[in-house]
């Protein structure tokens, strides 16, 4: 790589923050509005968060589980403790837990494949319901949930550089790399996971170019992985995902690294739709195929991709103006089974698919 990687110039995805008032406030990159420009929203209502996670504002897995995380805190902070505190003392722990409960359910329920949703929800809430056990105030339980925010954004992009160094060691010298979708910063709170090995590897020099495929239909290749890619300074050429199997076949891609939204305990990998045929392509071409992930990614509750629930979105992401008579299927997301995947590169490490279990 020519030119040096310019971290810097990426935005932080998602960030809780205190206004001078001392409310919560959400502030989140909004992702539909790049590459055209770069804007940070901010927002004071837990359902904003919640519209925000639903239209892709905010995306990817990692940063839709800390945003879940911190629609909670917000809520707590800004509505819940005070909406508590109005019923007579002996109730508002109570009152508190049961509304908790429901906004929780809310937020977990908005996009369904992304396990990592459904975990940052779930830690805060457990959080919630410790310190309410030990006899807290519904205006203390606010403020650890905001601390316990703050700490996974903290932990988000130490995971994140984590996996970027063991997946770095994976890859030869001068590596020319495939990726799908995007799994990179804008997909995390910074840094990113697939795209973090990326960078991990141009910081000692050793990558020679990024090829990003389109990733039909809401573009997040085109749109978003480009963006950071060469926003960071990594050389970068995009290209339509049909154009993939050429590319591999013309010996131009010496790995794939792609990210993930739930893996099975079987090693199955939920990714953005498209990520199948990838893999399977990759297998024929002899070009190692990895993923890239937190743990938080990992769902021991599942033992095989055909239990992942796979979101479908509207039909106007594929045919914004309708034809008649034509239907339209948009899954989001598709399995790609554990015999395709070479390695999954964690936080904790570089693991064969089956020995995730272990
Ligand atoms: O629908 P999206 O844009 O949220 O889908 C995102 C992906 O499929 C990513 O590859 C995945 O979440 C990994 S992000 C580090």
């Amino acid at each position: 790589m020519s030119q040096p990687l310019r971290l810097d110039r990426l935005p932080r995805t998602v960030e809780l923050e205190r206004d001078g008032d001392g409310r919560a406030c959400f502030a989140y990159v909004d992702q539909r509005l790049l590459p055209g420009g770069l804007s940070v929203a901010r927002t004071h209502d837990w359902r904003v968060v919640v519209r925000a996670i639903e239209t892709l504002a905010v995306r990817g897995a990692p940063a839709i589980g800390v945003a879940g995380a911190a629609a909670v805190a917000v809520w707590a902070c800004n509505e819940g403790a005070s909406e508590a505190a109005s019923h007579g003392c002996a109730e508002q722990g109570s009152r508190f837990w049961e509304l908790l409960e429901s906004i929780a359910e809310r937020i977990a329920g908005a996009r369904p494949t992304a396990v990592n949703l459904a975990w940052g929800v779930e830690r805060v809430a457990t959080l919630a319901r410790e310190v309410l056990r030990e006899g807290a105030l519904p205006s203390e339980v606010a403020a650890s949930l905001f601390s316990q925010v703050k700490r996974m954004e903290v932990e988000d992009e130490a995971a994140n550089r984590a996996i970027g160094l063991h997946g770095a060691a994976l890859l030869p010298e001068g590596a020319r790399i495939l990726t799908h979708c995007n799994a990179g910063s804008l997909a995390t709170v910074f840094y990113g996971t697939a795209l973090g090995v990326v960078y991990a590897a141009a910081e000692r020099g050793g990558i020679e170019r990024v090829y990003a495929d389109e990733t039909r239909p809401v573009g997040q290749g085109a749109r978003l992985s480009v963006w950071e890619l060469s926003r960071a300074g990594v050389p970068t050429t995009l290209i339509c995902d049909g154009m993939a199997a050429r590319l591999m076949a013309t010996g131009q891609v010496d790995a794939v690294i792609v990210g993930a939204d739930r893996i099975a305990a079987n090693g199955d990998v939920a990714n953005k739709i498209g990520t199948y045929g990838v893999a399977v392509l990759a297998a024929e071409h002899n070009v190692p195929f990895y993923v890239a992930a937190p743990t938080s990614t990992i769902d021991f509750s599942i033992s095989d991709g055909s239990l992942i629930p796979i979101e479908e979105r509207d039909p106007s992401e594929v045919l914004p103006c309708p034809i008649e008579g034509v239907n339209v299927w948009n899954p989001a997301f598709d399995v790609t089974p554990a015999r395709y995947v070479s390695r999954i590169v964690t936080e904790r490490g570089v693991f064969l698919p089956h020995e995730l279990a272990e």
